[in-house]
């Protein structure tokens, strides 16, 4: 099928929920991807944070091929070998310990959401005179999904306003703010839950001070602390989780998008004090946690132990960014350059430019994102090389340089 026929057919058919690229992939190989001509793309994007070890990586390949032919699929109802490897992985990388698997991000975090107020309940049953403990706390710019708890947490109205009204008692914090994280936490509040580092958001990393406060704050009203590691976990900021990165162990960790190379799959890491609240029959899937996307899961982990693949994303992140740095230096347009390890965002001017930077981009074959208006998103591939950063930072410099009159050098401090 050509591009133009499959887009008369979804346009008639399929709900209009995203605003496609008009590019039809056919298939991927390492970092790049290919359109229906043939034509070759730079995907700085995985995906979306997903192809972890880039396209058609053999480990994944060979897993999947093995594991089709044995079992694809058994319900939860029976045992398979690979759920409690996977777990025993997780829980070790983690600091976690125990993991209930998932088909998505959201989904995970709903299982949090849904283990908060257990939890909560749970102590408020055995504890006289307490009031009702149910509030949960999010930050301004939070985006943790699209089902209806993880809605209710995502700060942008776009997003929440058209299925109002939604769940009750989640207050939103502002970003990054010790003194409003102060006022708005009390008793009432079951949990507070936080992407380390913002993606949706705009690529943003909390501060030390907010996060150590969350964390005092939570413990002093025991209230838990939820990590949402589903786009910052598993590598992509040059630790196993961004959470290491600020030294502190929270309650419940969420994780998805790069866990099975695109298989369908997320978990729930929890702790032992949290797990207590759980029994058969309060939760559960039909898809999470299956044969397939676990072995593969499993692999992938191993694969990244194998090629040392955490001191690769910093040495590459570092790289990157100060390769972007010093495009800032040239380039009055870029406003900061932030991130951790491979998660990095370049916040420009106006939200027009953003636009005209991610088109241009694409028609020189490399795939970025436009992420809160302004910034360039950036989640390459773990495996990318110098020589992709490279190639992709001489491309911005002369996108950058017709979209707007370059300026004398002045180069900004950038948020660690
Ligand atoms: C931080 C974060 N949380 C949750 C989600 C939702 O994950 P999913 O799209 O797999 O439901 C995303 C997806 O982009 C995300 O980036």
């Amino acid at each position: 099928m050509t591009l133009a026929q499959v887009q008369k057919l979804e346009s008639k058919l399929l709900l209009a929920t995203y605003d496609r690229y008009p590019v039809l992939l056919r298939k991927g190989r390492g970092v790049y991807v290919y359109d229906d001509r043939g034509r070759r793309y730079l995907d700085m994007l995985s995906g979306i944070g997903v192809n972890s070890l880039g396209y058609s990586h053999p480990a994944i390949t060979k897993t999947i091929a093995r594991q089709s032919k044995l079992l694809v699929h058994t319900s939860n109802l029976f045992y398979h070998e690979y759920q409690g490897l996977l777990a025993a992985a997780l829980t070790k990388l983690s600091g976690m310990d125990r993991a209930f698997f998932t088909n998505s991000g959201a989904e995970a975090w709903e299982g949090a959401l849904k283990l908060a107020r257990a939890y909560a309940k749970s102590k408020t049953n055995n504890s006289n005179g307490k009031g009702p403990k149910f509030r949960i706390l999010a930050l301004e710019n939070a985006f943790h999904g699209r089902t209806f708890g993880a809605l209710a947490t995502t700060h942008k109205e776009k997003y929440r306003a058209p299925f109002d009204p939604g769940l009750p008692g989640v207050h939103f914090v502002k970003f990054d703010d010790v003194a409003d994280l102060e006022r708005s936490f009390d008793d009432s509040v079951c949990a507070i839950g936080f992407e380390f580092v913002q993606g949706e958001g705009g690529v943003r990393p909390l501060s030390k001070a907010f996060v150590e406060t969350a964390q005092r704050l939570a413990r002093k009203h025991d209230a838990l602390l939820i990590a949402d590691e589903i786009q910052s976990g598993l590598g992509r900021t040059g630790r196993w989780f961004a959470y290491q990165h600020y030294g502190i162990q929270p309650d419940l960790v969420t994780i998805a998008k790069p866990i099975a190379g695109g298989l369908p799959l997320g978990a729930l890491l929890v702790s032992e004090k949290v797990a207590q609240c759980i029994h058969p029959g309060m939760h559960g899937t039909t898809f999470g946690g299956g044969p397939l996307g676990c072995a593969v899961a499993l692999q992938i982990l191993k694969t990244m132990q194998q090629e040392k693949m955490l001191s690769h994303i910093q040495k590459t992140g570092s790289y990157f960014i100060d390769a972007l740095d010093q495009l800032q230096g040239r380039h009055s347009s870029i406003r900061e350059v932030r991130g951790l390890g491979l998660m990095i965002g370049m916040e420009l001017e106006s939200a027009d430019l953003a636009k005209t930077v991610h088109k241009q981009m694409l028609e020189r074959g490399i795939i970025l994102n436009r992420t809160d208006e302004t910034v360039i998103r950036f989640l390459p591939p773990y495996i990318i090389k110098k020589q992709h950063v490279d190639t992709v930072v001489r491309e911005l410099d002369r996108v950058l340089s017709h979209a707007q009159v370059a300026t004398p050098a002045v180069v900004q401090g950038r948020t660690k």
